[in-house]
């Protein structure tokens, strides 16, 4: 085993720029990820999302193992994939409404960017609706419809004919209403956008459910009136579920809490229960359009990260979905009760085990509190809490697997964390 100034050597001098933390994990248990140094950690970022069943869960082990014995690679478009095929099925089963042919590719990215070249073969259409905050990945076709400079600056032109359109973020409202009297006003954008935007050539508008940014849960009836413009204006409507889905926001899908249909669905993260796989997957009708390599990936849809996939699907069938819902409540509840006590916290809002907790520095004009939440960030890490910070909000993302003794624990670090920078609210 390297030793870990030698792992930290290596990375400044071999891997290309990266916001890293000071972590060199080598062994995962549950929701506890090991340092070499020896310090554990309550790992609540799970690796961006990807570890939802947990590290070193056993039957994903063993679902790998097993198919590691078999067969290690079948390109799925060159031959019959049996994992594939299993997978696809199930994918089919747990989607709402009518998703049925589903294509398997490496990442959230790359299933993306199938569902965009996807809506445009369909609709034979080029625009593309997306929502400023959004994230959807690192390719060109991905970058061009995520809607923050941070990740693009540098590196246009990206893809012509994209419209953005103000996130339904109603604690920091673009268009400065508040809801409801606001009537939706930021999806009502669309329309006036399409009049007045777009050559009336649009393909589709992709939208996260829950965006992950500073997770922004959209309020009732955003996404219904989303898909009712949508539906009168022939533009198809892809769910990003890459990392809302399976089982995080306390439903299979967060599209599942609005009652919302999408024409096609981008997943990954999760998928894989720990290795490299994304997915997206269309009505019958709509995969029509691809004719055979309009789309493809070499080593997409692997079958041992299939196999991983079908046994995390089972898991969450089992109970999983059902315990992100109930103790991603009790999580909600414990962290209201730290922002009645901490004038930082400005709003905490979430669904299921995706959510977001925003520290202010003022509560009046809620001005975001960046450095402090760095600082909270710092001192968390020191006391072993890990917790992913996108400005002044902490997305917090724990293992589905997750119970209410590790949330405690959780709660307990995170209020003793705030009260060491109360003292710059007197
Ligand atoms: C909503 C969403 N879409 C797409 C992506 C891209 O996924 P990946 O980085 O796995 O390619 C991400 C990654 O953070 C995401 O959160």
């Amino acid at each position: 085993m390297l030793e870990r100034e030698e792992v930290l050597e290596k990375y400044k001098r071999y891997i290309l720029k990266n916001v890293v933390e000071p972590i060199v994990p080598y062994k995962g248990e549950g929701a506890i990820l090991k340092d070499l140094n020896g310090k554990e950690y309550l790992d609540f970022t799970t690796g961006y999302s990807v570890m939802a069943m947990g590290y070193g869960n056993s039957l994903i082990r063993k679902a790998i193992q097993e198919q590691l014995m078999k067969l290690e690679h079948c390109c799925h478009y060159l031959f019959f994939s049996i994992q594939a095929a299993n997978l696809a099925e199930k994918l089919c089963e747990i989607t709402p409404g009518n998703l049925k042919k589903s294509f398997l590719c490496n990442s959230g990215t790359e299933a993306v960017e199938g569902a965009i070249r996807l809506a445009r073969k369909y609709t034979r259409s080029h625009e593309i609706f997306a929502l400023f905050r959004s994230h959807h990945g690192r390719s060109m076709g991905a970058a061009s419809i995520t809607g923050n400079y941070i990740e693009k600056k540098g590196m246009g032109p990206y893809l012509a004919g994209i419209h953005f359109l103000p996130p339904p973020y109603c604690f920091r409202c673009s268009l400065r209403q508040t809801y409801p009297e606001c009537d939706l006003a930021c999806a009502e954008f669309m329309e006036e956008a399409l009049r007045y935007a777009t050559c009336k050539d649009v393909a589709c508008i992709i939208l996260e459910p829950i965006m992950m940014d500073v997770v922004i849960v959209p309020p009732n009836g955003y996404l219904k009136r989303i898909k009712r413009i949508c539906e009168e204006n022939d533009i198809l409507f892809v769910a990003d579920e890459v990392q809302s889905g399976l089982g995080r926001s306390g439903m299979m899908f967060a599209v599942e809490h609005w009652g919302i249909k999408p024409d096609i669905m981008a997943l990954g993260k999760a998928l894989g229960g720990g290795l490299p796989l994304g997915a997206y997957i269309a009505s019958e009708a709509v995969s029509e359009a691809f004719e055979d390599m309009d789309f493809a990936s070499s080593s997409g849809g692997n079958p041992l990260a299939c196999a991983a996939g079908i046994e995390m699907i089972n898991q969450l069938q089992k109970g999983l979905v059902k315990n992100s819902k109930e103790v991603g409540e009790y999580f909600m509840e414990r962290l209201q009760e730290l922002k009645e006590e901490h004038k930082s916290v400005g709003d905490v809002r979430g669904k299921g085990l995706f959510i977001g907790l925003e520290l202010v520095k003022d509560q009046e004009r809620k001005t975001p509190a960046v450095n402090e939440a760095e600082e909270v960030k710092r001192i968390l890490r020191d006391k072993g809490l890990l917790l992913i910070r996108n400005e002044s909000t902490f997305r917090i993302l724990p293992p589905l697997t997750v119970n209410k003794e590790d949330i405690d624990k959780a709660v307990g670090l995170i209020d003793d964390a705030l009260r060491e920078i109360d003292k710059n609210y007197r």
